[in-house]
């Protein structure tokens, strides 16, 4: 079954400067609890695609279906409600706020969803248990490591329950080591929780914890690689 399908998407950006054609004709189809890595030189589209994916921006032209529902078209509030129900993000840049602890950046977005405060701390304390945080709850963004950083934002997309995540240069901040640590992550959650993984990096090692890899070159899918694993 597949969880996301684009069919001939482009998009341009129209500015006063002209128009920029960051995507051209992209066909691709991710099935529900795949680990996909997009990799690409730096302006080949992977953010665009990434953003579109996760129904942050709509595109010029194509049809996208995300889990059999047709969303290319949808109006912001519905793209709004869609990526709250479905879709888990991750940044490079974590994204956290610098005035709560943990527990309280994990629950954040659940306090949107309206989802009440017994709820809530128990998903957010099973969140940070599942990143092995149970002991930095309390403390905040400042008082933590750029990978329990990272950690902690990984918690937030996962008390969402989401069946996408979706983690643009994810490891760009860390270092190699604290990279490989994240990219465990990722895979146990995918491999535990059935979680699909739509990944973008520019590192060739953290792709490969992937089990596919989607190249894009000016706006277009150069070619994709399938990993074997051992
Ligand atoms: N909001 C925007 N307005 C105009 N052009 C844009 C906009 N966002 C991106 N672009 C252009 O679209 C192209 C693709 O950008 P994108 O951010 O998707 O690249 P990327 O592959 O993520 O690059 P990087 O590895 O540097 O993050 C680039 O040429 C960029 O300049
Ligand atoms: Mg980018």
């Amino acid at each position: 079954m597949e969880i996301l399908e684009l069919k001939g998407i482009s998009k341009e950006y129209r500015s006063g400067r002209g128009t920029v054609k960051a995507l051209s004709d992209i066909n691709l189809a991710v099935k529900k609890g795949e680990f996909v890595s997009i990799m690409g030189p730096s302006g080949s589209g992977k953010s665009t695609l990434l953003n579109i994916i996760g129904c942050l921006d709509r595109p010029t032209a194509g049809e996208y279906f995300l889990d059999g529902m047709k969303v290319d078209r949808l109006s912001d509030d519905k793209l709004a409600e869609i990526r709250n129900r479905y879709i888990g993000f991750v940044f490079q840049k974590f994204h956290l706020l610098q005035g709560l602890d943990a527990l309280g950046n994990v629950e954040l977005p659940l306090i949107y969803r309206g989802i009440g405060s017994a709820e809530r701390k128990r998903r957010a304390k099973e969140a940070l248990d599942a990143v092995g945080l149970s002991d930095r709850m309390r403390h905040r963004p400042s008082e933590l490591s750029g990978g329990e950083q990272q950690r902690v934002a990984i918690a937030r997309a996962l008390a969402q329950e989401p069946l996408l995540i979706l983690a643009d240069e994810p490891t760009g901040s860390l270092d190699s080591n604290t990279g490989r640590t994240i990219m465990e992550l990722f895979q146990k959650l995918n491999a535990e929780r059935g979680i699909t993984v739509v990944m973008v990096t520019h590192d060739r090692d953290m792709a490969g914890y992937g089990r596919r890899i989607v190249r894009l070159l000016d706006g277009r899918i150069k070619e994709e690689e399938f990993i074997v694993k051992m």
